[in-house]
């Protein structure tokens, strides 16, 4: 599903990036452009990173 539509941004494009180690918004702007045209899709991205976040500690957690 497209999360940022100004800059074709998907939440399989944000769940990789916080595989590949962003953990802040600003990380996440920078790489993927998420947000930083018409801003209306910034506080869904920010509320995927922050779910995708919580999801890998938790995957890492279980994995010790
Ligand atoms: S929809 Fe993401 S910046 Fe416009």
């Amino acid at each position: 599903m497209y999360v940022c539509i100004c800059n074709e941004v998907t939440d399989k494009a944000i769940k990789h990036a916080t595989d590949s180690g962003i953990s802040s918004m600003k990380d996440l702007q920078n790489s993927l452009n998420v947000g930083t045209s018409c801003g209306r899709c910034s506080s869904c991205a920010k509320k995927l990173l922050k779910e995708y976040l919580s999801s890998t500690v938790t995957m890492e957690l279980n994995a010790i």
